[in-house]
């Protein structure tokens, strides 16, 4: 029943999926603030017309909220789904083999910017709920948040759960924003990384300079960050921030045989990404290093001349943003601390040196032996005919650990994405096969979470 009515409405699910990723909902670029919003109230209207009873939008002092809900019953369960609506910005958009706000499907794939991360997941939930709604089986109560802050860290939300715990009362929270092993091999994620991340800026001289006039004699602040960048791993591909791993709960030997038993093929993971091999911390797996170890990145570097041609110059300044993942039991702000701490005080006295926080998050481990988790995995069972594989996941969903601390609620992760989907990259997509299985597996989650 639920298979047919999603072969026989596919067409028009895509359609509306495709006007909502033709709205270039980036959060991070005020330029296109209007469309963020225009995002939202499609959502709004999308939610009502699947059969929501209320849904508004919240104000916040960002990028507003949507809220709805369905209440049938007060005395069943609530399920309280969230996803964003918001985007990455589609940059470098020379690389796009078709315009990143222009879906199209190719090989049975959608290339748009938020095809996967978060629209096409969200989206699911959406239809699922109208599927439950048009053949009278929704079986619980509903509430979904969709806010449009996620990819810049958030952080209007806290504001809004801590206000309205009431209003977001539920049993249990239930996001599609992570990732599968394969659709051979359907996963749950029960873990995910937290996030700090933050930026430097290294100042030499008062101006730029001529490279010949004063080279050698006056600190680059390239070649300095450079260096001290390097330094931030040792030999062993370990962070070097004295205090970094200390509050890092290391798993126990029968955990990371678990973790290591998921289907993982390190030559397909080389060919895919055309690497000649990977690199990472001595001792540890690829599925570890991405899923249980904290680690430190440099996203973005920047200083000097990087026009046409040459220009000889010592710059004034060099800068670079960073990232940490991190993990259980890691704190966001101890560690920016931390870096903070340790970037100052290696640093030359030849340069200044300025650390500014950018945003972070707390790492999250979910149940796997909740209510809500084993109606995932019978969802799965019965759509896949498989047990899903619990994984832990290296990207970070910050309101995951919020959930937990400010409404004591778990979190189940039931992700359709893949790794190679290229989220945050050029060419972003999402199967239309992930697409449709992912609806038909949350309309069996409602039915066995409640049973
Ligand atoms: N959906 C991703 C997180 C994700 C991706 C989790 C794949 C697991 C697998 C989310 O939209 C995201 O990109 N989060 C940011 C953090 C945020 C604070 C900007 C991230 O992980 O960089
Ligand atoms: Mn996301
Ligand atoms: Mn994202």
């Amino acid at each position: 029943m639920v298979k047919e009515y999603i072969a026989q409405h596919q067409e028009r699910f895509l359609q509306e999926l495709f006007d909502l990723l033709r709205i270039p909902s980036v959060s991070a670029d005020s330029k296109f603030k209007t469309d963020v919003r225009k995002a939202a109230e499609y959502v709004k209207v999308k939610l009502l017309e699947a059969g929501a009873t209320k849904v508004e939008l919240v104000e916040t002092k960002g990028h507003p909220i949507v809220f709805g809900e369905k209440i049938i019953d007060p005395a069943l369960p609530t399920v309280l789904v969230y996803g964003h609506y918001d985007v990455q910005p589609a940059d470098p958009l020379h690389l796009w083999i078709s315009p990143a706000f222009e879906p199209v499907v190719k090989d049975g794939k959608i290339y748009a910017r938020g095809a996967c991360d978060d629209k096409g997941q969200f989206y699911m939930h959406i239809k699922a709920f109208e599927i439950m709604n048009k053949q009278n089986t929704l079986p619980c109560n509903v509430k979904f948040m969709i806010e449009g802050e996620e990819e810049v860290g958030s952080d209007n939300l806290p504001i809004f759960v801590k206000e309205y715990k009431e209003k977001l009362k539920a049993d249990i929270i239930l996001i599609s924003d992570t990732s599968l092993i394969s659709l051979e091999h359907p996963s749950i994620t029960v873990g995910l990384r937290g996030l700090s991340y933050l930026e430097v800026e290294v100042t030499g001289p008062n101006r730029d300079l001529h490279s010949g006039v004063y080279g050698g004699a006056v600190a680059n602040p390239i070649n300095v960050l450079a260096q001290l960048i390097a330094s931030l791993h040792d030999e062993n591909g370990k962070v070097n921030i004295p205090g970094f791993y200390d509050a890092v709960v290391n798993p126990t030997e029968e955990e990371r045989e678990a973790l290591n038993k998921a289907p993982f093929n390190l030559e397909h993971y080389k060919k895919d990404l055309d690497i000649a091999d990977v690199k990472g911390e001595k001792g540890y797996t690829t599925i570890e290093r991405t899923g249980i170890r904290p680690t430190l990145d440099v996203n973005g570097i920047w200083g000097g001349y990087t026009g046409e041609g040459a220009k000889t110059v010592l710059p004034s300044k060099a800068s670079a943003k960073i990232s940490m993942r991190l993990v259980p039991n890691q704190d966001s702000a101890t560690i920016t601390e931390l870096f903070t701490k340790h970037f100052q005080a290696i640093a030359p006295s030849s340069v200044k040196v300025k650390v500014t926080p950018h945003h972070g998050g707390q790492p999250a481990v979910t149940s796997t032996t909740s209510k809500a988790y084993l109606a995932a995995e019978k969802a799965f069972e019965e759509v896949w005919g498989k047990k899903p594989i619990p994984t832990r996941d290296g990207g970070s969903i910050p309101i995951v650990s919020l959930f937990k601390k400010e409404l004591g609620l778990e979190t189940v992760l039931m992700g359709f994405g893949l790794d190679s989907d290229a989220i945050h990259s050029p060419n972003e997509h999402y199967g239309i096969k992930n697409f449709t299985i992912g609806i038909e597996t949350i309309v069996a989650f409602y039915k066995h979470f409640a049973k």
